[in-house]
């Protein structure tokens, strides 16, 4: 049989796609080229185009050439979170790979609410590669739309378990429990609100010495809502808290929830990637014995945004949770469609970008960049502390850490710090963000980018120090 040609007909186009490709060709270069080192300061919307940016609706359209180059300045003088030193809340890398899966996903358009034919090959084949990076024993899981998204899935899917019949009666005001780090990130309160068990059903527990969930506090929170009668529907470990990277006991956890059948969900946004390295590997004993583990591959594994996962240990939990039956979805003998394990309807193939970035970059360089970016975090720490004009306010176990500039004199550090941090982002050649520690006021900084280098830490340090210098020069000439 011959090939089978696609004819480039411009009559079934509506755009000239030769000149089309060559500026989508032209500005990923310039793109990737530009997320190679960290860039001296960020570039402004020239005014000409902030202007084109006011125009009604033309009634004939432009060239896609001239509408792509006007877009890509556009996000070029964004807050792209694929620079080297782009340290704020959990960054990104700009990953090639990931742009050309997305391309391509957008070429076929597939839709992953009904059966999706081959690509079904890849998703499952991503999540088993997924799962064996981690140490996860999957049984089933999805890909969503991001940490927000999986917690919630497996929040559902836990309640479920826990209250059966929820689905179709609702829960009653009091009737649910769900335990978490008093540092857990707050998508998981947004998804038990959402899950309709209310957010006084959030038993915050207290944390121990290296902010992580006390088991023994835990334990006894759980004693006392089943001997006042209230279900508790799962224990949300972090794996990688947002504010400090820390990873709660798991082993420990599972231990309290197992002899109760209590359902186990490990939030892994940020950190569970960091179970598959070499260098922190030896924190997620445990993670093997969770129900449920949420994984964002736009954070550390380094795909573009949106691309998070759920993996489950156990079978039927996510049909018992979503499956349903509508004339316009039937299923004919056995088959299952994917809305029968996830929220969404309509969605895109976003497993591709994850499974072309670990097919192209293997288990090994995964685990050589994750390596590096906890050897960032290590210099950084240590140059921190080594430095008299800085403080490191916890034990960072993962790669974010929270830090404060310490300017000397009597000076309001929490203020300081503040207006430090505006500074830095103004100043352009680093990005960084403000967060408070135990009520103080600190300069949060996470590195999940194989691009940053040791000597990106040289400039991010001159930075703050020319900011502070600035700060100080002009508050003694006021
Ligand atoms: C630990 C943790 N869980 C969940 C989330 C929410 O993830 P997303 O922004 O992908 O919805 C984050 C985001 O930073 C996070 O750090």
């Amino acid at each position: 049989m011959p090939p089978l040609a696609v004819p480039d007909d411009p009559a079934v186009s509506l755009v000239d796609r030769r000149e089309a490709l060559d500026v989508l060709v032209s500005e990923l270069r310039r793109a990737w080229r530009s997320f190679d080192a960290a860039r001296p300061a960020e570039p402004v919307l020239p005014a000409a185009l902030r202007e084109r940016f006011d125009a009604d609706l033309p009634e004939d359209g432009d060239r896609i050439a001239e509408a792509m180059a006007d877009a890509a300045r556009a996000l070029d003088a964004s807050v792209s979170p694929s620079r080297p030193l782009m340290l704020a809340y959990i960054p990104s890398t700009g990953l090639e790979a990931g742009v050309l899966a997305e391309s391509l996903c957008a070429a076929y358009d597939v839709n992953m609410a009904a059966s999706a034919g081959a690509i079904e090959h890849i998703v499952d084949q991503t999540l088993r590669w997924m799962a064996t990076f981690v140490g996860f024993p999957l049984e089933e899981g999805v890909f969503t739309s991001g940490g927000m998204t999986s917690n919630l899935t497996a929040i559902l899917a836990a309640r479920e378990h826990a209250l059966p019949g929820t689905r179709v009666d609702g829960v009653r005001a009091g009737t649910g429990a769900v335990y978490v780090s008093a540092e857990a990130h707050h998508s998981v309160v947004r998804a038990v609100e959402v899950a309709g068990l209310g957010r006084a059903s959030i038993r915050s527990i207290p944390l121990d010495d290296q902010r992580r969930m006390r088991v023994d506090l835990l334990d006894a929170a759980i004693d006392r809502d089943v001997a006042a009668g209230t279900t508790p529907v799962a224990v949300v470990a972090t794996a990688g808290t947002t504010l400090t990277g820390a990873v709660d006991d798991l082993d420990a956890i599972a231990d309290v929830c197992r002899p109760r059948g209590l359902w186990l969900h490990v939030d892994g946004a940020y950190g569970a990637p960091a179970a598959g390295s070499r260098a922190r590997g030896h924190l997620f004993a445990g993670l093997a014995r969770a129900d449920s583990l949420t994984i964002d591959a736009h954070k550390w594994m380094g795909v573009q945004k949106a691309c998070s996962m759920v993996l489950l240990s156990r079978t039927g939990a996510l049909a018992s949770a979503f499956r349903h039956e509508e004339s316009y979805l039937l299923h004919e003998e056995d088959t299952s469609h994917h809305v029968d394990h996830t929220l969404e309807y309509s969605r895109p193939v976003r497993a591709l970008k994850l499974w072309l970035a670990m097919r192209t970059h293997g288990a090994r360089q995964y685990r050589d960049w994750l390596d590096h970016t906890v050897a960032l975090a290590d210099d950084l720490v240590a140059r921190l502390r080594a430095a008299p004009d800085f403080e490191v306010l916890h034990d960072p176990p993962l790669t974010t850490i929270c830090l404060r500039h310490l300017p000397g004199g009597d000076v309001d550090l929490d203020r300081h710090n503040a207006v430090l941090a505006r500074a830095v982002v103004t100043d352009g050649r680093a990005y960084l963000a403000p967060a408070v520690l135990d009520g103080r006021v600190c300069l949060r900084v996470t590195l999940v980018n194989f691009r940053t280098t040791h000597a990106d830490l040289d400039t991010l340090l001159a930075t703050i120090r020319d900011c502070a210098a600035t700060i100080a020069a002009e508050s003694a000439t006021t």
